[in-house]
């Protein structure tokens, strides 16, 4: 098990000597280290055994700092950036030859994200290099919003665990690219797509499901718990006879027929970015259960935050 506490200068200590710090954001935890060192990145994909073709998020503490590792910012992303950051939004821009290729797994263009969270931007502001963080659990599992969720993971990879409380978002960043003539949303996530066209007009979603992605990452089969978890739809079509070890996720209200205690609400009210808030917390508190063998749930309205949400329920459920 790592330290954990909110000492910033210990944090970059470790960081300078090389090692990973687990750092809060508003959308999830990640785990960070110098983004210009070989050494380190290295390290940071054997820590989550993530596969090397799968570029990391570059997190820096101003669009202006952004601008020393990239070539160039367009229009429409110099408009988002001065809007949204520090926020749950990451841009691809081309890199300048100061990131390593290790980070963007070779592609020409780098991810950049300014997170919002006081303590991680605090941090930024101190050291001077630019953090390589992607998101504190191992590859293919939930993604950590709590300093605990990352102890019980990776507690053993990670040299020290900035502890900056619940993340207020709860749901990765949404990734935006600007090859080609229009904006395109790679990962939809904590920024949704109505509030990026409320700025530079419409975008296209493009968000792939394969199990060979072309953007890297969006794998189609990801952010599941281990323990077995189908869409509503396709349980109904095959129903277990026990229902006593049927747990659910739901939006708003609880399901017939099985245990409320086994039910996860992800908001009651129906606000969505309570439910982005809760999703992963929720996911793994009936992950962890021993008397839930399987998890149902279903989409949540598509509208705001609800199209993230859908996103990865549906990652989540995927069989490969
Ligand atoms: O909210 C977040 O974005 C969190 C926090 C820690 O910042 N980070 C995060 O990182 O979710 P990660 O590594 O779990 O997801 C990063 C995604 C991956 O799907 C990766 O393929 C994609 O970003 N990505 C990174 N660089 C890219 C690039 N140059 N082109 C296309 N996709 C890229
Ligand atoms: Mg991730």
């Amino acid at each position: 098990m790592a330290d954990i506490g909110q000492d910033i200068n210990h944090a970059k200590e470790v960081l300078g000597s090389g090692g990973l710090v687990a750092i809060p954001t508003e959308t999830v935890y990640g785990l960070a280290g110098n983004a210009l060192d070989d050494n380190v990145v290295t390290k940071i994909f054997k820590a989550k055994q993530r596969p090397s073709f799968d570029p990391l998020i570059v997190h820096t503490s101003s669009l202006d700092k952004a601008r020393d590792l990239v070539i160039e910012v367009p229009e429409p992303a110099e408009i988002l950036a001065s809007r949204f950051w520090p926020g749950p939004l990451t841009i691809l821009l081309k890199r300048k030859p100061i990131i390593p290729d290790l980070v963007t797994s070779g592609l020409d263009t780098v991810a950049i994200r300014v997170p919002a969270h006081e303590l991680t931007q605090k941090l930024l502001k101190e050291i001077d290099f630019p953090l390589a963080a992607p998101s504190a659990n191992p590859f293919g599992y939930v993604s950590p919003t709590t300093a605990e969720h990352v102890n019980q993971q990776l507690g053993s990879e990670v040299d020290y665990i900035l502890d900056g409380g619940d993340s207020e978002v709860g749901i990765e960043s949404t990734i935006v690219s600007f090859e080609g003539t229009t904006p395109k949303v790679l990962r939809l996530g904590g920024l949704s797509v109505e509030e990026i066209e409320g700025v530079i007009g419409s975008v296209e979603v493009n968000i792939h499901s394969s199990s060979k992605p072309d953007a890297p990452g969006m794998l189609k089969s990801h952010y599941a718990p281990k323990t077995e978890i189908v869409l509503l739809d396709a349980f109904n079509l095959q129903p277990v006879e026990d229902l006593s070890r049927i747990g659910a996720l739901v939006f708003d209200k609880p399901l017939d027929h099985i245990d409320p205690d086994k039910q996860f609400i992800l908001s009651e009210t129906g606000d969505m970015n309570e439910a982005a808030r809760r999703l992963f917390t929720g996911l793994r508190a009936l992950d962890q259960r021993i008397d839930i063998s399987t998890i149902v749930t279903n989409f949540v309205p598509n509208i705001g935050l609800g199209r993230a949400i859908n996103d990865r329920i549906r990652r989540a459920t995927a069989k490969e």
